[in-house]
């Protein structure tokens, strides 16, 4: 690909700041303003709009990663530190003060399924937790002792679920906002253990 055609990607195959976007920043930025993180990870940043204003807003440093390389490219362009990781994967047991992650929640049934990139942002399989299970399963790993974890989740993905998952694996759920649309009902979790 020339450099135009890697241009085009990333401003069309990279999830841009929405409403579940600002709720999770907001969210997050007035939580965390009183005590802020050493370190943040924002996970799946997209465009690093997060990540951006939770470090320009507490002054912790925030670390982004997401499986889409355009995005990592994005997020960079903006000064996001930014890391192509699969989830959790390449980091370091107990790394992160604050793990902050907007996730694929829209229920897709199979043959409705893309093969892009923008699938990669929105799909959370037939129930919506496809990706959201495998988080919450290994994001205690990276989690510092006193860490905390925001969540962005909807009516559409199951709250309850959600944090009967988050239970599970050993951490107690508040909801610190909600916001209603006419299809949905965002929340931002905080978990901690
Ligand atoms: C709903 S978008 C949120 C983007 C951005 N954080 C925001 O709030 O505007 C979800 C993001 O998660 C990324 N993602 C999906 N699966 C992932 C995975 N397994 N590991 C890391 N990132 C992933 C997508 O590429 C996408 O950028």
């Amino acid at each position: 690909m020339t450099d135009l055609a890697d241009r085009r990607g990333v401003e069309t195959e990279v999830y841009q700041p929405a409403e579940d976007s600002h709720l999770l920043a907001e969210a997050a930025v007035e939580d965390l303003r009183a005590d802020p993180p050493g370190l943040a990870l924002e996970v799946g940043t997209g465009s690093g709009y997060v990540a951006e204003r939770v470090a320009d807003e507490t002054g912790a440093r925030v670390v982004g990663s997401d499986v889409n390389p355009h995005a990592c490219e994005q997020a960079r362009d903006r000064g996001v530190e930014a890391v192509r990781a699969d989830l959790l994967e390449p980091f370091r047991t107990e790394s992160f003060d604050a793990v902050l992650f907007n996730a694929p929640y829209l229920p897709t049934e199979p043959d409705e399924e893309r093969d892009d990139w923008m699938e990669v942002a929105l799909s959370g399989g037939e129930d919506g937790r496809a990706v959201v299970e495998p988080f919450l399963e290994t994001v205690g790993r990276v989690l510092a002792p006193d860490g905390a974890v925001y969540l962005l989740v909807s009516s559409l993905t199951g709250v309850e679920e959600v944090v009967a998952m988050a239970e599970t694996e050993g951490f107690s759920a508040v909801a610190l906002r909600d916001e209603s649309f006419p299809f949905e009902t965002l929340t931002v979790l905080k978990l901690v253990r």
